[in-house]
């Protein structure tokens, strides 16, 4: 039987600052069924997308894109926050809900014409998953999907990715 994944995810208000609503992935992560369940919703999108790379932000982009890759037997870049990575890199700057960062990804980390899946735990405002797909189109990429495990609806996240396809699993 399918589980409600909904179930899995906990709510903090006023964290990490006052006026946030928190949804924590925690639960999820501690429940061997949660976590498979949401991975293989989000490797079936894969397949179907015909993915040849899966790219994810740090922190919890990771957690998300890699067991996809593994699965699919493809393989995973970090797109990492800065002074992270070594040697030459691409770089993108991006306004968070909370404070602003960059986000930076090897050069030849992916491939030109390459079909990538971008992950992440959670869409808000979209700036994260923005940056990361200009990082995957800098290097020729090609973004055939975004796969996220919680969209905040309200923060419409989804209009900076208009033209992408998106797969969320849960929405607030
Ligand atoms: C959080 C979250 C997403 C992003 C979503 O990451 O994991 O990556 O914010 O926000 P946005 O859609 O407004 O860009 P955070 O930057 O807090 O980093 P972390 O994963 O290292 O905790
Ligand atoms: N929950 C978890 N991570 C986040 C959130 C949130 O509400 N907003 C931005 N990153």
């Amino acid at each position: 039987m399918a589980l409600d994944l909904n179930d899995y995810i906990a709510s903090y208000k006023d964290f990490p600052e006052k006026g946030i609503m928190f949804r924590d992935i925690s639960p999820l992560l501690e429940d061997g069924q949660a976590y498979k369940q949401a991975t293989d919703e989000i490797v079936n999108y894969a397949r179907e997308r015909k993915v040849d790379m899966v790219v994810g932000p740090e922190a919890r982009g990771f957690i998300v894109g890699c067991p996809v890759a593994y699965d699919l037997g493809i393989g995973f870049a970090p797109a990492r926050k800065k002074g992270k990575l070594p040697g030459k890199t691409v770089k993108a700057s991006y306004g968070l809900e909370y404070g602003e960062s960059s986000l930076y990804l090897h050069e030849g980390a992916v491939k030109p014409g390459q079909r990538v899946l971008v992950t992440d735990d959670l869409l808000a405002t979209g700036g994260t998953i923005s940056a990361t797909i200009e990082l995957v189109e800098d290097l020729g990429g090609i973004v055939v999907g975004t796969a996220f495990l919680i969209e905040l609806a309200d923060l419409h996240g989804r209009d900076k990715i208009k033209g992408y396809d998106m797969l969320s699993l849960m929405k607030y």
